[in-house]
């Protein structure tokens, strides 16, 4: 059982072959990435019908895209003949796309339409219908955010965002509702995709120590007068707090007044909407922690920006992000260091073997929080691992759960002149 490898009610324990396993990895593949909301697209990537993006839902690759009757469907990006990426651009306008192996066609809705050949090597009898690109059980949007899940008994994509909605809404709100995205950038770390899924949905702890360098630069960290966090049983977390800190941010290091207000408005600091998608309130950095194996990652990163911004503001505000954390940003350098360390060293047999702490804050939760409207969610204070202590519960009782039932259609009869 999974939920032995945790334990919130006394020891706090998590253990750390978790994040190592080849055997936990697979099944987080058939279980926790199968059966939740992933997170795929922003429409405004998807405007004008044939409008493209490339998602990943865990290790499976997929094709989003805008329809002609204006919906947006996702299928899986995978030929149908001998299973080549059948796209390999991260994004684009098309009508059709072409495998680039044998030359099979499909459309955007993921009919097969052509096949070179085809009257020469199957007669015309090849069934085309029933060789059409695997659809994603279900796609549906919030706020412009595209999610799909393979899970055709997923509860709807706003009922599963309940708990992280006063984040995701905060994030958009206060970037003026109407976004886009910039990007993705993407690099490849070593690291579990937990650690950073974890991180920005609870780690507030590790600043002070992992970005000192940094924060000494920027004169320190300013103390928020309102900071919680919170935790969910759908297994999204984040940490929330006042406007006003980032006021006094840039105060200490002296580049001038926030852009962001000055007020206690109690707004996302940082979130993690289960299992896999982080964002980072005020500067707008959107995250995937693509997994890629127990122990190394792909990370997916975006930029929200207010619509129609004029090209320097735009300018100044990506580079805002790029500094600070992007692949090369100073934050960003600072947390990937410490989970390709962890990837490292958790190798060893007696590492993998010792319980990783998960106490802090266990028992002392404060539901002060719960009095600002939207959070009927447990709370705690910055200093407290209460988030994380809602993923891993969250996680286990997927991976204790059933495998996602795949019930692929059957293969059309054969072209071979007698099926
Ligand atoms: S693998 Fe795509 S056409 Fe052959
Ligand atoms: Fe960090």
């Amino acid at each position: 059982m999974y939920a032995d490898l945790i334990d919130f009610d006394t020891t706090g324990k998590v253990s750390a072959d978790i994040f190592h396993s080849e055997e936990t990895y697979r099944r987080e593949l058939s279980t926790v990435f199968a059966r939740s909301w992933l997170f795929l697209a922003h429409e405004s990537q998807l405007r004008a019908p044939g409008d493209f993006v490339t998602a990943l839902m865990g290790e499976d690759p997929v094709i989003v895209s805008r329809q002609r009757d204006g919906g947006i469907r996702a299928v899986l990006n995978v030929c149908r003949h001998r299973g080549m990426r059948v796209c390999r651009q991260d994004s684009g306008n098309t009508k059709r796309f072409t495998c680039s192996f044998h030359g099979w066609t499909y459309d955007t809705a993921g009919e097969l339409v052509k096949v070179p050949r085809e009257t020469e090597g199957y007669h015309d009898r090849l069934d085309k219908k029933g060789w059409s690109l695997t659809p994603v059980t279900r796609v549906e949007s919030y706020r412009g955010m595209v999610f799909g899940t393979w899970d055709p008994d997923a509860p709807a994509l706003i009922d599963y965002l309940e708990t992280a909605r006063p984040a995701l809404d905060s994030f958009i709100d206060t970037l003026g509702s109407d976004i886009e995205l910039a990007g993705p950038m993407k690099w490849r770390i070593r690291g579990n995709w937990k650690m950073p899924a974890e991180g920005l949905g609870t780690d507030g702890y590790h600043a002070e120590t992992t970005h000192a360098s940094a924060l000494q630069a920027i004169g320190g960290m300013a103390e928020p007068s309102r900071i919680f966090q919170y935790s969910s049983a759908a297994g999204h977390a984040a940490a929330m707090t006042d406007l006003g800190v980032t006021q006094r941010m840039h105060e200490k290091a002296g580049v001038g007044p926030s852009p962001h207000g000055t007020n206690d408005t109690v707004t996302v600091a940082h979130a993690t909407v289960f299992p896999n998608f982080s964002f980072i309130g005020y500067s707008g950095p959107l995250r995937v922690w693509q997994p890629r194996g127990p122990e190394e990652m792909e990370v997916w990163g975006w930029v929200a920006v207010p619509a129609g911004l004029d090209a320097e503001t735009r300018r100044q505000k990506l580079r805002g992000v790029t500094v600070s954390f992007s692949s090369s940003g100073v934050f960003g350098c600072d947390d990937s260091e410490n989970w390709s360390e962890i990837a490292a060293v958790g190798r060893g047999f007696v590492a993998r073997s010792t319980p990783l702490n998960y106490q802090m804050g266990m028992g002392f939760d404060d539901p002060a929080g719960t009095d600002l409207p939207g959070f009927d969610v447990r709370t705690g204070h910055l200093f407290n691992d209460i988030g994380a202590r809602g993923f891993y519960t969250r996680w286990a009782e997927l991976m204790d759960g059933p495998e996602l039932a795949l019930t692929p259609s059957a293969p059309p009869p054969g072209a071979n002149g007698r099926g």
